[in-house]
């Protein structure tokens, strides 16, 4: 190798770029002057067996016709890309389109959202709270004591403790939505609010430290045990099926008095008793109860004047019978084979 050699190849290479008109062809260029067994690069091998003098000039000379036809080539490429009228043959115009993959709603959303739309066609209002909250809208405006064992440090999570200020927890029950909207706003009040809350329960196929429930509240001058037991049934009949029956056991909640958990029978089995309803066939889906004339006096309401039912539900727990989900943990393993299914 010479610079003759060298310069009559920089010569040869500048004039076959200049014939270049399609993507193609430029990189066929690319291929033969810069490819691995390039034109220009073989020269660099051959460049290793010249003595030092020689190398020098030469080595500077071919990194500048390699830096050249670089330069030359990203400015083909980019005119190329702008002159409209050429034909550019990587664009097939032929070729189908591609299609937007849509996303879709993770199963919960959708069982929040059909369960808060069922009850507002019932005329109730969905509303929202904050997950981060004061111990007086979790426990102390619910009427849960002091030495109520949820209250417990390991029971509930509470953020770090400052002077002077009320602890902030994680809400371990929407309710604290209820005691929000009353010390806002004057009844009468139809409200559902869906939300996630949190609890240290160990993890496993039907715990989590998180997960979503929906609180229902309805304050006027007058409502009646029986109208919670109609409006519950009318929305478990539309939710699960017309043959739905609902039962109410006496429980005990300390925000409504009297309280019940409400169990639908089991739609797995009809009722003849299964695995899932540990064969007595019936299911408990809710709490409910008239709301306890000590949370209307924690916000101001007058319990002489007003009268109120709550219920809550677990979203999880509706969406894994609903939908034959055997384990809680599929929810927020973000796997699409078991997401892309709803
Ligand atoms: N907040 C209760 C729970 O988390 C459910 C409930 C809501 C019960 C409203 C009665 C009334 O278990």
């Amino acid at each position: 190798m010479n610079v003759e050699e060298l310069r009559l190849l920089a010569r040869e290479a500048s004039s076959r770029l200049d014939q270049v008109t399609s993507h193609q062809s430029l990189e066929e260029f690319r291929v033969a002057y810069l490819g691995r067994k390039g034109k220009v690069t073989r020269l660099f091998e051959e460049l290793k067996t010249l003595s030092e003098e020689e190398r020098r000039p030469l080595g500077r000379e071919l990194n500048e016709l390699k830096i050249t036809l670089e330069r030359k080539m990203e400015e083909k490429k980019s005119s190329l890309a702008s002159s409209h009228g050429e034909k550019d043959e990587s664009f097939d115009p032929s070729l189908p389109g591609l299609r937007p993959s849509y996303g879709r709603l993770h199963p919960i959303t959708q069982t929040v959202r059909e369960i808060t739309g069922l009850f507002e066609r019932l005329g109730f209002e969905v509303v929202e709270g904050p997950e981060v909250e004061t111990e007086f809208h979790n426990f102390t405006a619910l009427n849960i004591p002091l030495d109520h064992p949820s209250r417990d440090a390991f029971a509930t999570f509470y953020t770090k403790e400052e002077e002077n200020r009320e602890p902030y927890l994680l809400r371990s029950q929407t309710s604290t939505v209820q005691i929000r909207v009353m010390q806002k706003r004057k009844p009468p009040l139809r409200i559902v609010a869906p939300g996630r809350v949190y609890r240290p329960d160990q993890v496993d196929a039907s715990h989590s430290f998180m997960f979503h429930q929906i609180e229902g509240l309805m304050v006027d001058d007058r409502t009646t045990f029986s109208e919670l037991k109609g409006i519950l049934q009318l929305f478990l009949r539309k939710l699960l099926g017309p043959d739905t029956k609902i039962r109410f056991r006496p429980h005990f909640f300390p925000f409504t008095e009297p309280s019940a958990e409400v169990d639908v029978n089991c739609f797995l089995c009809q009722a003849k008793g299964c695995s899932v309803c540990g064969g007595k066939g019936w299911l408990e889906l809710l709490g409910a109860g008239s709301v306890d004339p000590a949370v209307f006096e924690q916000v101001g309401y007058d319990p002489k004047r007003v009268q109120g039912f709550a219920f809550g539900l677990g979203v999880e727990r509706i969406a894994m019978l609903r939908h034959g989900i055997p384990d809680i943990r599929m929810f927020c393993e973000n796997d699409l084979r078991f997401l892309r299914q709803f």
